[in-house]
């Protein structure tokens, strides 16, 4: 008999306004993308006592996850989920093999590795009968998310986990935002992966170097993102856009764009977008374009001239 697995998921996010800056305490604005999804699906194994498995969709790799080895040891991102799951719950492996997929293309700003730990906790929590909240879950992947990225704001769990659009400020309650007039997003993929960790540690050194002159930054990101908050709750989608535009400026001065974001930013603007700017990590990964939904073709179709390798189109409502 076939057994029907058990799965979970969850979404891909953009930062729409304040990554980086959000790491020193300013506020960001992030929006999840719901049709991109990470799927964890959890099978009976073929035969007794196999104990617990994941399949990871990337390497082919099936990992064995038991609770004796040392945690420290444990170097797989989807091992140390598991174990810390299952130490959260106090619950014993299950006899499963969970199957990872994930449409989420990873390094790339886009939460991949978050996406995959949230399907990944929340369908073994249900398997072994203690299915996590939200705000449980929110903490585990924080967990993760720390040991992959050093020091992590929060932002990208927080998005993920509870899938709405929030205004994050770290240490802050979690704000959600209601997004009063729905707009049309082009995400669009530079195709050189980046890796967050790197950025962030670059940014420290030249804060460091000079805190005066980067907390200036950081202050002109957080007015930005405040004014974004607004321009959401009053529907001004021109304002909206215009501060992306403010807002990748800010974020050219802090080093974290790249020759490829930056050309894509300008295509999208010479197209008629309302508003561009990088998001996530930066040198690399992906950008977002703001525009009409009746402008959406034209501007996707720059974005491929100027390089794009794929461009992903999304009504955040
Ligand atoms: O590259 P991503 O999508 O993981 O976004 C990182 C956002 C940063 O502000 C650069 C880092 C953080 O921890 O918030």
């Amino acid at each position: 008999m076939k057994a029907t697995p058990v799965s979970a998921t969850a979404p891909a996010k953009v930062i729409l306004f304040g990554e980086h800056a959000v790491v020193y305490g300013c506020p960001a604005i992030a929006v999840p993308i719901s049709a991109l999804r990470a799927e964890a699906l959890a099978f009976p194994n073929s035969s007794y006592g196999l104990g617990l498995r994941i399949a990871a969709f990337d390497s082919g790799e099936t990992i064995p996850v038991d609770l004796t080895s040392d945690m420290k040891a444990v170097d797989n991102a989807l091992a140390y989920t598991a174990r810390l799951c299952l130490e959260a719950l106090n619950a014993a492996p299950p006899d499963v093999t969970i199957r990872i997929q994930s449409q989420i293309p990873i390094a790339s700003g886009l939460g991949s590795g978050a996406a995959v730990t949230a399907a990944l906790a929340r369908v073994l929590s249900f398997v072994v009968g203690q299915p996590l909240d939200n705000d449980r879950l929110n903490a585990l992947v924080y967990e993760v998310e720390k040991l992959y990225h050093g020091t992590p704001s929060g932002i990208d769990n927080t998005v993920i986990v509870y899938e709405q659009p929030v205004y994050f400020r770290r240490g802050y309650p979690i704000e959600t935002l209601d997004i009063v007039r729905p707009f049309t997003l082009l995400i669009g993929d530079t195709g050189e992966a980046a890796l967050t960790r790197t950025v962030v540690e670059d940014v420290r050194r030249l804060y460091t170097s000079d805190p005066e002159q980067y907390q200036a930054l950081f202050n002109e990101i957080a007015s930005i993102t405040e004014l974004g908050r607004r321009a959401i709750s009053t529907g001004d989608h021109n304002l909206l856009g215009k501060l992306m535009f403010q807002n990748h400026t800010i974020l050219q001065q802090l080093t974290v764009s790249s020759a490829p974001l930056d050309s894509l930013v300008q295509a999208a603007y010479a197209a008629g977008a309302i508003g561009a700017k990088l998001s996530g990590g930066g040198r690399g990964g992906n950008m977002i374009a703001l525009t009409e939904a009746r402008d959406a073709e034209r501007v996707e179709k720059a974005l491929l001239s100027a390089g794009a390798k794929r461009v992903f189109q999304t009504v955040v409502q």
